[in-house]
């Protein structure tokens, strides 16, 4: 175990990035599905976005992309990378995701396919405000 202190900003923020290969595979997958929405909650730099980019096929049912990365410059890559999709209509916010899921999750279906590789952040190095976050969001889910 390491103090939080010593840790870099990139382990701190579960920054792990997915291989491409990897990515054209679950993106496939999500795209039989034939979704109309789908959600990318931590989006790094974006390497989900541009799959669907590379595998969307025509004629599809995509109508929208909604990304979320807490940090500002890989959002900005992310939203590069979204530039090279046409006809979808894509936002990614540079937002937590955690608190904006907390305001509009429950109130409807808002997606039909969840593409992404999570945070994986230890507990205890999470900001307490993320940590009241998390434990509202599972007491929704229980
Ligand atoms: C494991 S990486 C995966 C990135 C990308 N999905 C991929 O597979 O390459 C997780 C990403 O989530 C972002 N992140 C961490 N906490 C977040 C939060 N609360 N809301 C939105 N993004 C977050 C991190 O900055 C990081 O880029």
């Amino acid at each position: 175990m390491n103090f939080k202190k010593y840790e870099t900003p990139e382990k701190l923020r579960g920054h792990y990035y997915t291989d491409s290969q990897l990515a054209s595979f679950l993106t496939r997958w999500v795209l039989e599905t034939q979704p109309n929405s789908i959600l990318e909650p931590g989006c790094g730099d974006g390497i989900f976005i541009e799959s669907i980019a590379h595998l969307l096929k025509k004629p599809n049912k995509l109508k929208s992309i909604i990304g979320f990365e807490i940090e500002p410059n890989e959002a900005e890559k992310a939203r590069k990378r979204y530039t090279a999709l046409k006809g979808v209509k894509a936002n990614i916010y540079t937002k937590d995701f955690l608190g904006w899921s907390l305001l509009n999750f429950f109130n409807k279906p808002l997606f039909d396919g969840v593409l992404g590789n999570p945070p994986f952040i230890r507990y205890q190095y999470l900001e307490i405000s993320s940590k009241n976050e998390q434990k509202k969001f599972l007491t929704y889910l229980i």
